[in-house]
């Protein structure tokens, strides 16, 4: 099958062209990002592999359509940037890779958490400049503390099953409750509970109309003062600017964000020589409490090496008219 690779990062034509066993489909990539403006690129493809980066709206997919092509193949585990209700109605199937390491995002959402209290961060910069005091270096203690964790899904448990293995009390929130949690000693709680009882807080929902800023002024508002909150979801989830504001009133303590809601202007480039013009995300970047990594929790070789796996199966599943074991069905 010939593919259109969009939006190809640095290290994924090797991986890609690896488990394209035997060169079995036709893999043309482009650096360019899928959305209105360059969708002529996806003429003559009967199937798009798109990223995270990609904007597949509903005029998108019209043009995707008329191109005949067949197969948005999405190479991430988030679906939130293509509208599928649309490419149902044209019948162009979506596939993407649901579950390649859950623990990858769940480790550098403990990167995260403990490099913003330790400050491991810090200390390596102010030891290369011989200073050696412990001034602004205090941390707390892990063990013992209430972590609050919204979404109990992949990601979510593998989060939890860590946090438990750090001594810490875990809370949850999700629409569906897990019953294996719930023995490891996990409990569930009402939003507010969780947003009231946790001293951190780690989102790992997916972004969807419910989720959209469900961090926000109101939530903020009930959380306890001074409480540490990890997104390494998905931007939106987070409402950047009650964010600063409870940044600024001290009412967040500590922010760490693989994600941000307006990245897609930021992330997966090198803008170290340009300006940038994002004054929220410059706001954000001025806090000493905010931990901000580009997109990078999917980022190990153990993941990149499944996405690349399963991506390909699902072009050959698709091709082979196999049963679409990762189609997104709303
Ligand atoms: P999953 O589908 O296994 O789990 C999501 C969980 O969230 C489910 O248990 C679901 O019931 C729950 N949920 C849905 N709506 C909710 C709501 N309103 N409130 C509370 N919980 C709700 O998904 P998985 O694999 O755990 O991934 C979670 C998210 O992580 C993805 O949607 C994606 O956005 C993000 N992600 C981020 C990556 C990164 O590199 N930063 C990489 C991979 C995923």
């Amino acid at each position: 099958m010939k593919v259109a690779i969009f939006g190809t990062q640095f290290y994924e034509r090797e991986y890609f062209n690896k488990y394209n066993i035997g060169q079995k489909h036709e893999l043309v990539f482009f650096d360019e990002t899928l959305n209105i403006k360059t969708i002529n690129l996806a003429k003559g493809f009967e199937a798009v592999c798109a990223f995270v980066t990609d904007a597949i709206d509903k005029k998108c997919i019209k043009k995707l359509s008329e191109f005949g092509v067949k197969l948005i193949d999405l190479r991430s585990a988030g679906y939130n940037n293509v509208d599928i209700e649309s490419a149902r109605n044209h019948n162009i199937k979506v596939l993407r890779v649901p579950n390649y390491s859950p623990q990858a995002v769940a480790e550098q959402a403990i990167a995260l958490i403990l490099t913003l209290n330790r400050k491991t961060h810090k200390a390596y910069n102010q030891v290369r400049e011989n200073n050696f005091s412990l001034q602004n270096l205090m941390g707390f203690n892990l063990f013992g503390k209430t972590i609050g964790v919204v979404g109990t899904g992949k990601i979510g448990r593998a989060f939890c099953s860590i946090m438990l293995g750090f001594g810490c009390k875990v809370i949850a929130h999700d629409i569906k409750e897990n019953d294996d949690l719930k023995q490891k000693g996990v409990k569930y709680k009402a939003f507010e509970k969780l947003l009231s009882e946790s001293d951190i807080i780690s989102i790992h929902c997916p972004l969807n109309s419910e989720t959209n800023h469900l961090f926000d002024k109101k939530a903020f508002d009930k959380i306890k003062k001074g409480v540490m909150i990890i997104n390494t979801s998905r931007g939106a989830i987070i409402n950047t600017e009650d964010a600063i504001v409870a940044l600024k009133k001290e009412q967040i303590g500590y922010l760490g964000m693989d994600v941000y809601e307006n990245e897609s202007n930021l992330f997966f480039r090198d803008l170290s020589q340009s300006v940038i013009q994002d004054d929220l995300f410059g706001r954000l970047l001025s806090f000493n409490n905010v931990l901000i990594t580009p997109h990078q929790a999917f980022f190990t070789k153990e993941a990149v090496t499944e996405i690349a796996k399963i991506t390909i199966k699902n072009f050959t599943d698709f091709e082979e008219n196999e049963v679409l074991e990762n189609e997104i069905k709303l």
